[in-house]
């Protein structure tokens, strides 16, 4: 039997530790943020590689962190529920160095280590389970996952020898013109057998054109010792694509859009233009809604079915209930109910909560309040710390006057079911709507209404009962 079959036979079910490799400096970024916090649809470069790795079964996870290792520390733990580990890179010097670090975290553990960069979120988690088994199908000490691209420029080139072999990996600074013209590129996704690893990483040198060391070398080093090196071609070449500059990231992050579109798509989801639509990874759309140009769909913001969101939106965290409408809007931390209409020119701010068939119009702010079922702030108006009861008409220009400029505290206004605000009411908080009660036009309402009153005024003042007019049928429209 060859060293490889016996690797082989003995794998089967061998355990796995993943080491993300998140320490560098990010020169070619040019910023004050490390670059794998730097994010692309929603979510850092750090937190895709988290990502890509949730599925897989890993004995432990290292992340080796350099630059501004406490913010590359907290940000990941956040990203993931995986238990991560870290491990110090002092000093940034290369990939070789930042694998050794990585290597020394994992103590005792054997079995298989996969090594990614953490600068590469179109990586998927089926590639890695593709790399694995076949690493551990041939038996290698080594395998690297390569990727074919029209332009290799900036990538380790894969030198494979007269029988097809993995033979080396070249860095862009160190190749020759002829092996410049090679496009199978090394990904820097790897799985190792830990014992190899550990061996050949005391065997690499910096004498290159980076002065590093080189993790690619690693290839090398264990060739010479007869050992077998492996690769593993990704399918879709766009995985291998890693993000050294702010160029690259528009670029891939214009790859990882069309991906999310493309998935929202097949899932049910109408989008019309698909180039000017930006979702977030992790945002959830229901079947059948249809999303307009220039939508755009951040962070935990969930959409129901049926809905009709855009054109010129922006949700951020905002639940949206089905056969919603949404249009020419902003909204954070916003609720939106089932058959609520918003807009067009509407600003929901954190904790507006729009109930089932509610509308918040033209020109309407909302902030920190609720608007009951069928509750409708159709125009002109700001609405802030209010509860508003069930089928309610605010009048144009009303505005609830929720703080006190001189004592600064903020106060709370409350509007019972079935209260019409006439227009330009203002409703000096704290101060409450009874139920069924009627304000004048330009009311100052700065003391409670009981219900059923009709208040006119400034400051205002019941002047009579309400009259109340004959129920009207269900469904019929009110203006
Ligand atoms: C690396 C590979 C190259 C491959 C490319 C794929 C090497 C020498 N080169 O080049 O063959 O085609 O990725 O994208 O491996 N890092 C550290 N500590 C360091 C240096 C880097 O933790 O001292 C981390 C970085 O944070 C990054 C990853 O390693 O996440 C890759 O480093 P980077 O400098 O981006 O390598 P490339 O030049 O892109
Ligand atoms: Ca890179």
């Amino acid at each position: 039997m060859a060293t490889g079959e016996l690797r082989s036979a003995a794998r089967v079910a061998r355990p796995l530790a993943a080491v993300v490799l998140a320490g560098g400096e990010g020169k070619r970024f040019r910023s004050s943020t490390p670059k794998v916090l730097h994010a692309l649809c929603g979510r850092p470069l750090i937190g895709h590689m988290l990502h890509a790795l949730a599925p897989l079964e890993l004995a432990r996870t290292v992340v080796v962190v350099g630059r501004e290792s406490d913010r590359v520390k907290e940000a990941a733990k956040a990203l993931t529920k995986r238990k991560l580990s870290f491990a110090l890179q002092e000093e940034q010097l290369g990939t070789g160095d930042a694998a050794r670090v990585g290597d020394d975290a994992l103590g005792r553990f054997t079995g298989d280590v996969l090594i990614v960069p953490g600068d590469s979120p179109l990586l998927r988690a089926e590639t890695l389970e593709g790399l694995v088994s076949h690493h551990r199908a041939t038996g290698a000490a080594a395998t690297v996952l390569t990727a074919q691209l029209t332009d290799p420029t900036g990538y380790g080139r894969i030198v494979r020898g007269a029988g097809g072999a993995v033979d080396r990996i070249v860095e862009e600074a160190d190749t020759t013109q002829e092996e410049r013209a090679i496009v199978e590129v090394n990904t820097s996704v790897w799985v190792f057998d830990r014992a190899a690893l550990r061996t050949a990483l005391t065997k690499i040198d910096r004498a290159n054109a980076q002065q590093e060391f080189y993790l690619t070398d690693v290839v090398s080093v264990l060739r010479e010792k007869g050992e077998p090196v492996e690769a593993f071609l990704a399918q879709d070449a766009t995985e291998a694509l890693g993000i050294n500059s702010r160029v690259q990231l528009a670029e891939v992050g214009a790859l990882l859009r069309g991906r999310i579109n493309e998935g929202l798509m097949l899932d049910g989801v109408t989008i019309i233009d698909p180039a000017s639509t930006f979702v977030d990874a992790g945002v959830t759309v229901g079947r059948d809604t249809i999303l307009q140009p220039m939508t755009h769909l951040h962070g935990s913001t969930r959409v129901g079915e049926r809905c009709e969101i855009g054109p010129n939106v922006r949700l951020v965290d905002t639940v949206v209930g089905d056969e919603a409408s949404v249009i020419n809007a902003v909204a954070k931390d916003a609720e939106i109910g089932a058959r609520a209409q918003v807009g067009p020119f509407t600003y929901l701010r954190p904790g507006a909560v729009l109930g089932e068939g509610a509308k918040a119009g033209t020109y309407v702010e909302v902030k920190k309040s609720v608007i009951g079922k069928g509750s409708k702030v159709p125009h002109l108006s700001y609405i802030g710390d209010a509860e508003i009861g069930k089928n309610v008409n605010i009048g144009a220009g009303t505005i609830t006057c929720n703080y006190d400029g001189e004592t600064g505290v903020k106060s709370k206004t409350v509007i019972e079911d079935d209260v019409l605000i006439g227009s330009d009411t203002m409703l000096v908080a704290p101060v409450r709507v009874g139920k069924g009660s009627v304000t004048g036009a330009g009311a100052v309402v700065s003391r409670d209404i009981p219900p059923g009153q009709v208040a006119v005024g400034a400051p205002a003042r019941p002047v009579r009962k309400r009259k109340v007019k004959p129920q009207k049928k269900k469904g019929g429209r009110t203006k």
